[in-house]
């Protein structure tokens, strides 16, 4: 299946490669998958700014901006979805709310597997703000995410976390979840 990983951070001088890195690399092992990444550098979305909410669009066609459009398209060829988001000010940062908020029927249904890095909390608090956000528009939410506490000690220098074991096995875990969930909201059988 089409796997999207969106990583949340667009700032000059982001740390949270590392943390993207390893999700895309890990996921890109597992033959179920075949991997998107998306750097939200690339859509280059401007703030939200259709007259009409994408919800209420009848068709895509209906974006009066290409950028949006073009991201909404991509959204679509997507049977699941991972978001992994650094904590802002314990949100996610504006810019992914604003990748999130330009789409509206794509993410209908699609599994969602959260990931966060940061401080102490390892961002826990931007993923449950995003489980609001995300099930409003219609993202099934896979029940547990993997949080990062002080990624940036936590990486080796050759981009594997302390307690790799741990996170491979939390990170298959979710993977198999976004296949079952993925059949499960589907025709019943996983997408190939
Ligand atoms: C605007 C801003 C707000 C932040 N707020 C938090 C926070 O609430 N919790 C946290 O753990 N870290 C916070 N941090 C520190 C980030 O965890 C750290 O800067 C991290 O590198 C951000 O990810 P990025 O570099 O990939 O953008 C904040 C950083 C910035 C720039």
């Amino acid at each position: 299946m089409k796997l999207m990983i969106i990583w949340g951070s667009t700032r000059q001088g982001r740390k949270g490669g590392v943390v993207a890195k390893w999700v895309k690399d890990e996921a890109a092992k597992d033959s179920r998958f075949e991997v998107d990444f998306v750097d939200l550098r690339e859509p280059n979305l401007p703030f939200f700014d259709e007259p009409t909410s994408p919800f209420s669009m009848k068709s895509l066609n209906d974006y009066t901006h290409p950028e949006g459009r073009a991201w909404a398209e991509r959204v679509e060829k997507a049977d699941a979805v991972i978001v992994v988001t650094p904590e802002y000010n314990h949100g996610p940062p504006g810019v992914l709310k604003n990748a999130l908020d330009w789409v509206g029927k794509p993410w209908i249904d699609k599994p969602l597997g959260l990931i966060s890095y940061g401080g102490i909390a390892g961002g826990a608090r931007a993923v449950e703000q995003l489980r609001a956000i995300t099930t409003e528009l219609g993202l099934i939410q896979v029940a547990t995410p993997l949080h990062f506490p002080y990624f940036e000690k936590a990486f080796d220098a050759n981009g594997q976390p302390e307690r790799s074991d741990y996170y491979s096995e939390n990170l298959k875990k979710m993977l198999n979840e976004i296949t079952r969930l993925q059949a499960a909201f589907s025709r019943g059988e996983p997408a190939s």
